[in-house]
């Protein structure tokens, strides 16, 4: 008999090794560290494996018993802090499977059959991502609640309505509260999509090309509540699109949230002073005792770039990689966690400030009244006395002229002052440059009147679920 070579068998792929793996190497490539997070799914997922396995005759039926209660126990372990994580087993899925077979022995050893590290990480982390879409829809719809109640309790109240950042036209606060509520809503649509296309199974293409052994996919996928099961192997093998899908959804959410953030901070400044944040969400300078600065919110606009960033991350790891799986895959998964985080914990943030945010609602009305914000309704009224609209557009340029070398607002100038303008222009001329007749007269669906914003607010409760 040749003498037997000493083999690299400390790992689980040892066999064809002759040295052991340099120590640089395991600290470069193992993913324990982060990937650990997964160890629900991954039960779950040999669980089902498993079982599987045991109906198609690959396990016994006491093989399959030995497998379920060891990593029931493995779980309990992990759960109550007991287990330890091994770096040299490089992942989740390593250390859990030798864990069971130190524990149960041979059983443990056919866990793997027709089964890859490569499907396995999928089917994890597939998992892992439609849970994380569905918590991150529920803290949606709180965070669209809180804008619809905000949106009732402050109806009928005006403020300045902005384009190009100057004040353009009077508002309704609630219309601009439901502003949000729509991207907000947009995002939602986005997160239930993204689940809907992931919830495939990839378990049982194995290594990337499938496997000549008896399984049977549709009843894992089943098992693990899967609508239904990937079509080809190699796509499934080497497929991360549901990692990008959900990083751009949580892309666009933090987007919202930073132009909220930058409505925030500017909404409490004393230029503006619109708003007063909630004292639980603000700090104060260490030198300057006067202030109150908006901390929680600009650092939700700036957390923005670390989302927008593992987007770009997962984006440029995917770009070029040849089928199927390859290592830089396992690069996916701090990326995603990273932003999965961040966003849940600003939506539930930002839903517990806006619950307890008050606008100066008489600060914000007296805004409406200065700068001339009722020429369009002016131009309008002009048009309707049928005059052509670029010709009214000229009219009230020069009425507002004159209104800014008299130190005059729009609703000041008598009937004589207007007539120096256009001679159509009547009494009823004063409904239309109130900011009340103004934004009233906005009855365009979608527009900013209190008839169309009251049918929002109602619409937008009756989809939350919420009473009046
Ligand atoms: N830790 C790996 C990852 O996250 C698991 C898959 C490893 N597969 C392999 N063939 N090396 O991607």
């Amino acid at each position: 008999m040749p003498q037997e070579k000493k083999r690299g068998s400390e790992k689980m792929w040892g066999g064809r090794f002759s040295e052991t793996t340099a120590a640089s190497m395991e600290a470069y490539s193992e993913s324990i560290s982060y990937d650990s997070r997964l160890y629900k799914y991954d039960i779950a997922g040999s669980k089902a494996h498993a079982a599987m396995l045991a109906a198609n005759g690959i396990l016994s039926d006491e093989e399959l018993h030995k497998i379920t209660t060891g990593l029931s126990e493995i779980e309990a372990e992990i759960d109550a802090g007991t287990f330890t994580f091994k770096v040299e087993l490089e992942d989740v899925h390593m250390n859990i499977e030798k864990a069971l077979i130190d524990r149960i022995g041979p059983a443990g050893a056919r866990l793997h059959s027709g089964r890859s590290r490569n499907d396995q990480v999928a089917v994890d982390f597939k998992m892992y991502l439609r849970d994380q879409c569905d918590f991150i829809v529920e803290l949606l719809d709180g965070v669209r609640a809180a804008f619809v109640k905000l949106a009732r309790w402050n109806l009928g109240a005006a403020m300045p309505g902005y384009t190009h950042m100057q004040r353009a036209q009077p508002v309704l606060i609630s219309h601009h509260m439901l502003a949000y509520f729509e991207m907000f809503s947009r995002d939602r649509g986005r997160m239930k999509d993204c689940r809907r296309r992931l919830n495939l199974s990839p378990l049982g293409s194995a290594a990337m090309a499938g496997t000549g052994l008896p399984i049977d996919r549709e009843m894992t996928a089943k098992a693990l509540g899967f609508e239904s099961w990937t079509r080809n192997s190699m796509d499934s093998s080497g497929d991360r699109d549901y990692a990008l899908e959900f990083l751009s959804t949580c892309t666009m959410i933090h987007l919202h949230l930073s132009r909220l953030s930058e409505e925030l901070v500017l909404w409490s400044t004393s230029e503006f002073d619109f708003v007063n944040l909630p004292d639980k969400f603000c700090t104060g300078s260490s030198i300057m005792p006067q202030k109150k600065n908006p901390d929680i919110v600009e650092l939700m606009r700036g957390k923005t770039g670390r989302v927008v960033g593992s987007l770009m991350t997962l984006i440029t790891i995917m770009k070029g990689l040849p089928l199927t799986y390859n290592r830089d895959l396992q690069e996916d998964k701090e990326p995603v966690f990273d932003a999965a985080d961040t966003v849940s914990a600003g939506l539930s943030i930002i839903a517990e400030l806006l619950t307890d945010l008050k606008f100066k609602k008489k600060r914000m009305d007296e805004a409406t009244r200065i700068g001339c914000m009722t020429a369009t309704d002016l131009a309008d009224y002009l048009v309707l006395h049928n005059v052509p609209f670029r010709e009214a557009h000229a009219i009230v340029g020069h009425a507002v002229a004159w209104c800014l070398d008299h130190g005059k607002e729009l609703p000041d100038l008598t009937l004589e002052e207007m007539a120096q303008f256009s001679p159509v222009i009547g009494k009823d001329v004063y409904e239309v440059l109130s900011t009340e007749g103004s934004i009233n007269s906005r009855v365009s669906y979608g527009g900013t009147s209190l008839v169309r914003v009251e049918e929002a607010v109602a619409t937008a409760e009756k989809e939350l679920g919420i009473q009046a």
